[in-house]
């Protein structure tokens, strides 16, 4: 889960390395280092923390050089220290590298029998050995890189740079991410497009056992036998500034508020001027007679609302799977069952090993992603990107609603597809989805509200989240978004399972979240409710604009407009994502880099 960057051109690259890992922090953030050629010879510089703590380094390095590559980690192998931090020199060879080396361990151990000597408690340094060992054999360098590829299992993104060469680096990849960015005269490795792209909007995306070759001019790419492989470089669209704090304070907050745009974005495009659904470019299979949907954290917390999405309009019957559990537990797949895999990064490792296990088996996969040619669409039968911008916070905000956004429209053309949804409803329904940006528009505008219910509540140790129907995945995500930033325990509760066991937590000290709009549920969660009442317990109610009943009941009140119940999660969960944000705002933890957590999570 580690970011890389790679440069090499004429300027001196040490600030556009520090610049790339700065949009890369939100992959790892426990040391950082950057290694620069200088007079042919490389230079490393590291720190253990943050990237902030690197920059007194780089400013007394001096470094001059124009090709370099910088690394920021999450650690896997090795706790978090100087040593450990990334890039790792044996000999003439360095190397940054995001992945896990499965087979390490006696790699390590037959390099130690040889007489090498170890520096650092990863996996990683075995790559500069084998590398290094590689060009004493008189290997060129590629041959040298193959060669040590050959020798690995597990997963790699790799930069390399190797003393005596001032303008090349090399790079290589199996299952992690990289990207390659060309512009005249210069070019970039990185494990994602926010490192470079307000340097170059050219972008090529190598394939799994490919090595690469970077020098200031080409960009040459080799399969494992180290025949050359022409690839033609794509145009991102993503804009820069979207990838900037913008003047918020979090990027947590500006992506919260950026969530009309972002579903707007993902809505245009994808409905016609008569409301009707535009599924053109996304093939799906023809008698689809199931749908599993598979997915993790706040992704899995979509796929459980695109359940009753799908099955209210569609009538096909649902499954929701953790990715991390399905991919274990030989799941019963046929040419009739439709797999829907979403992850905002579209690299989360358990969702991709999933995905290729759905594909083995021949079932159609459908990915929802936000990033355009990341590894889950690619390996995916077909795939219906959202357009919710990068998404920088650890805590994903805008990518959920988006996913809701594209469940929504999927469950609305199945519905068509199968028959069961009337023309008329789905044109209804479309038209209600057209309605939600302006809405969640008017409930960020109130954030002033919840911020004021979270400084009131900010001490509390534990809360409960209690709803309903579709929005119980909404007290799901709400009770996730407050534990990973403010790490004050929360869970998340069907309202009507309070009396199967939860009930006995309740007391003047338990604050209750409860998301109880004006919908088929909603007397049945005022029930729940007054059962709360009757223990002592504070409710913080999220419920719709002019319900006086629910305003007698609850000790705080947030109100939102009023939809379609098929489409009220995209509005209920802008509220509980303002209290987890404002909440560990007056905390003062660390909102967009939360403890323990990074933002793709590429290892099992
Ligand atoms: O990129 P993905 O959507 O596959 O990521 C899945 C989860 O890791 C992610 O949603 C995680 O739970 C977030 N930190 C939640 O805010």
């Amino acid at each position: 889960m580690c970011g890389i960057v790679g440069y090499t051109g004429s300027k001196n690259c040490s600030s556009i390395l520090f610049e790339g890992l700065s949009k890369l922090e939100y992959r790892g953030y426990d040391s950082a280092g950057i290694t620069v050629i200088e007079n042919s010879k490389a230079i490393t510089i590291k720190a253990q923390g943050k990237l902030s703590n690197l920059k007194p380094e780089l400013d007394k390095s001096g470094f001059t050089g124009t090709c370099g590559i910088g690394h920021t980690r999450w650690a896997t192998h090795g706790k978090p220290s100087v040593e450990n931090a990334h890039p790792h020199t044996s000999g003439r060879v360095t190397v940054v590298h995001n992945g896990i080396i499965e087979n390490y361990v006696e790699l390590k151990s037959h390099l130690i029998s040889t007489g090498r000597i170890f520096s650092s408690e990863t996996d990683t340094e075995i790559i500069a050995h084998l590398i290094d060992i590689g060009l004493s054999k008189g290997k060129t360098p590629l041959e040298a890189i193959a060669a040590c590829t050959v020798s690995l299992k597990g997963t790699w993104a790799l930069g390399i740079l190797i003393d005596g060469y001032s303008d090349t680096l090399w790079a290589a990849r199996n299952q992690s991410p990289l990207i390659l960015g060309t512009s005249s005269g210069e070019n970039f490795i990185a494990s994602d497009i926010p490192a470079i792209m307000s340097l170059t909007n050219s972008v090529i995306f190598p394939e799994d056992n490919e090595i690469i070759e970077v020098s200031p001019d080409k960009i040459s790419i080799f399969n494992e036998q180290l025949e050359e492989i022409r690839r033609t470089p794509q145009t991102i669209l993503w804009n820069p500034v979207t990838a900037e704090k913008g003047g918020y304070k979090h990027f947590m907050l500006k992506e919260i508020s950026e969530q009309p745009r972002a579903l707007s974005d993902t809505i245009a495009g994808r409905i016609t001027s008569e409301d009707l659904i535009y599924f053109d470019g996304i093939e799906l299979p023809l008698n689809i007679k199931r749908v599993l949907i598979i997915a993790c954290g706040t992704s899995y917390y979509a796929g459980l609302i695109g359940k009753y999405m799908i099955e209210n309009t569609a009538r096909i019957p649902v499954e929701v799977d953790f990715a991390s559990e399905f991919r274990y537990r030989n799941p019963v797949l046929d040419a009739n069952t439709l797999i829907i895999s979403i992850s905002q990064s579209g690299e989360t490792a358990d969702t991709l090993a999933a995905v290729k296990e759905a594909r083995k088996s021949g079932a159609f996969t459908l990915s929802i992603s936000n990033v355009i040619n990341s590894q889950i669409p690619r390996v995916s039968s077909s795939s219906f990107y959202t357009h919710a911008g990068p998404e920088i916070g650890v805590a994903s905000t805008k990518a959920f609603t988006c996913q809701l956004g594209a469940l929504f429209m999927t469950a609305v053309h199945l519905g068509i597809k199968t028959g069961s949804l009337e023309q008329k409803e789905a044109i209804r329904l479309v038209g209600e989805l057209r309605t939600i940006p302006s809405k969640m528009h008017s409930i960020i505008d109130q954030g002033a509200q919840i911020k004021v219910i979270a400084r009131r509540y900010m001490s509390s140790t534990g809360f409960l989240y209690i709803a309903r129907g579709l929005n119980y995945p909404i007290a799901l995500e709400g009770a996730l978004k407050l534990k990973e930033i403010s790490y004050i325990h929360a869970e998340g509760y069907p309202a009507g399972e309070m009396k199967h066991g939860p009930i006995a937590l309740i007391d003047e000290n338990l604050p209750v979240v409860s998301i109880v709009p004006k919908n088929g549920y909603y007397q049945k969660v005022v029930s729940n409710l007054e059962e709360v009442r009757a223990r002592g317990g504070k409710i913080i109610a999220i419920a719709t604009r002019g319900d006086s009943e629910i305003a007698d009941i609850a000790t705080d009140l947030f109100q939102i407009p009023d939809t379609d119940p098929l489409l009220e999660p995209l509005l209920t969960v802008i509220p509980v994502q303002l209290l987890a944000y404002y909440i560990s705002d007056f905390k003062g933890t660390d909102v967009d880099q939360p403890r323990n957590l990074a933002k793709s999570v590429t290892v099992e």
